[in-house]
């Protein structure tokens, strides 16, 4: 029996809807953000699947979770798969959870084709993917690759002020893994996510399998004006110093000058906070934050310089800053990886077709450890960040045949 004919679709969707139990919202979604209690769930979810099959599991210092299935050669690097299991606020069943199960099933398909591997193949649940909690996002993958020192990240705080280094033992308490200690990070052959394409192509192409070549470079911002609070009553207009007055003008002018003919520039304004939120005291703070991509770091660059301009030109009468929170370039991946995916989905019979990633995901960090690459599959309607977020058993199982063909390539080479 090939790795592939030992997918079980079943299994893996039932996976999904155990793991969608964790943090499930009434919409049918997930809340399960960052080293929350929910995570914690999911880690000891997986954790337990993983025990049952008798893989060793265990964590790094910023909490990343592996499942290990033995190889051959003891001394021989590891291939690696996986993806992240916190969501946004309002998240799907699919985005990041996909890779991870997908993941899991490539070591259970292999184990029950009875297939021995050179190589070990790990499963991994990277830490902190979405940033919607702790910034920045692909946290874990980015302390895994050296591109974010650890240090730095334990000191990051959540919207409400929690420590990352307190929430992060929090949930290692609730989910206890044997740690391993010094830096995160260890020398890796090979990395393969899978993941929801998260986009409509693959839907209207009518495609199963996504060929990720590369991923969109993507900047944050946080945008802090200060202003005076005053008597929404008494106060003239002249007289105010009004926080959101003047977000309202640089958001504007933002928008305005981000606006692309060719709708390649994404730019969103995610989160927007004013100060203190009392309908009759004129704002004394504002805070936005900004996501910005596309796939050449050289427009980021001037479109950032221009967000800048605009902050020092629209803000007056109040003092304001944009602060860069991450800047991600855009990856390439490799082109043995890329060559792998195509060529297994077509001798699998699957239908197929190169793209790149909209989306960020941690293969970007990864990618530049070692030969990295991405296998996509369909989502309804391309919707995702979203409760609604969809995919069918039969495409996440096809993902994970492509995903378990790989794999053995990779730690047979
Ligand atoms: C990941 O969720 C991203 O924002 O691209
Ligand atoms: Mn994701
Ligand atoms: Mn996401």
């Amino acid at each position: 029996m090939s790795g592939a004919d030992a997918v079980k679709e079943d299994r893996l969707w039932q996976r999904h809807a155990d793991m969608a139990k964790l943090g499930g919202t009434p919409r049918g979604g997930v809340n399960r953000q960052a080293l929350s209690p929910e995570d914690a769930a999911a880690r000891n979810q997986l954790a337990e699947w993983a025990q049952k099959r008798r893989f060793a599991t265990f964590a790094d210092r910023i909490g990343n979770l592996f499942v290990v299935r033995s190889g051959k050669d003891a001394g021989a690097l590891p291939v690696l798969s996986g993806s992240h299991m916190d969501s946004q606020p309002t998240g799907g069943r699919f985005d990041g959870m996909y890779g991870v199960l997908a993941a899991f099933e490539a070591l259970e398909a292999l184990e029950d084709a009875g297939i021995e591997t050179k190589r070990p193949v790990m499963a991994v649940a990277w830490t902190n993917e979405e940033g919607s909690r702790f910034q920045p996002g692909a946290m874990g993958s980015a302390v895994f690759a050296g591109v974010y020192n650890l240090d730095e990240m334990f000191c990051q705080k959540d919207w409400k002020g929690v420590l990352l280094k307190d929430a992060l033992a929090e949930t290692l308490t609730a989910a206890p893994a044997p740690v391993r200690d010094g830096a995160p990070g260890f020398p890796v052959d090979s990395y393969v996510e899978a993941h929801i394409e998260q986009g409509p192509r693959l839907e209207t192409e009518r495609k199963t399998i996504g060929v990720v070549t590369a991923i969109q470079g993507s900047r944050r911002y946080i945008v802090t004006i200060d202003g005076e609070e005053a008597h929404a009553g008494t106060t003239p207009r002249a007289a105010r110093k009004d926080a959101y007055a003047a977000a309202t003008r640089i958001a504007a002018a933002m928008y305005a000058a981000t606006t692309d003919p060719d709708d390649t520039l994404r730019f969103t304004i995610g989160r927007v906070e004013v100060s203190p939120g009392s309908p009759n005291t004129v704002p004394g703070k504002a805070v936005f934050t900004i996501d910005m991509r596309h796939p050449d770091n050289a427009v980021l660059a001037a479109h950032e310089a221009t967000l800048e301009a605009i902050v020092a030109a629209k803000a007056a009468p109040c003092p304001a800053r944009i602060e860069r929170v991450t800047n991600v370039p855009p990856t390439d991946f490799d082109p043995t990886v890329i060559g792998l995916v195509r060529d297994k989905a077509r001798s699998l019979g699957l239908s197929h077709m190169d793209m790149p990633s909209g989306a960020g995901h941690d293969a970007m960090h990864i990618a530049k450890l070692c030969p990295t690459g991405m296998i996509f599959v369909p989502c309804e309607r391309g919707i995702s960040h979203n409760e609604i977020e969809n995919a069918t058993p039969a495409d996440l199982a096809a993902g994970a045949k492509v995903l378990v063909e790989v794999l053995e390539a990779l730690a047979n080479r």
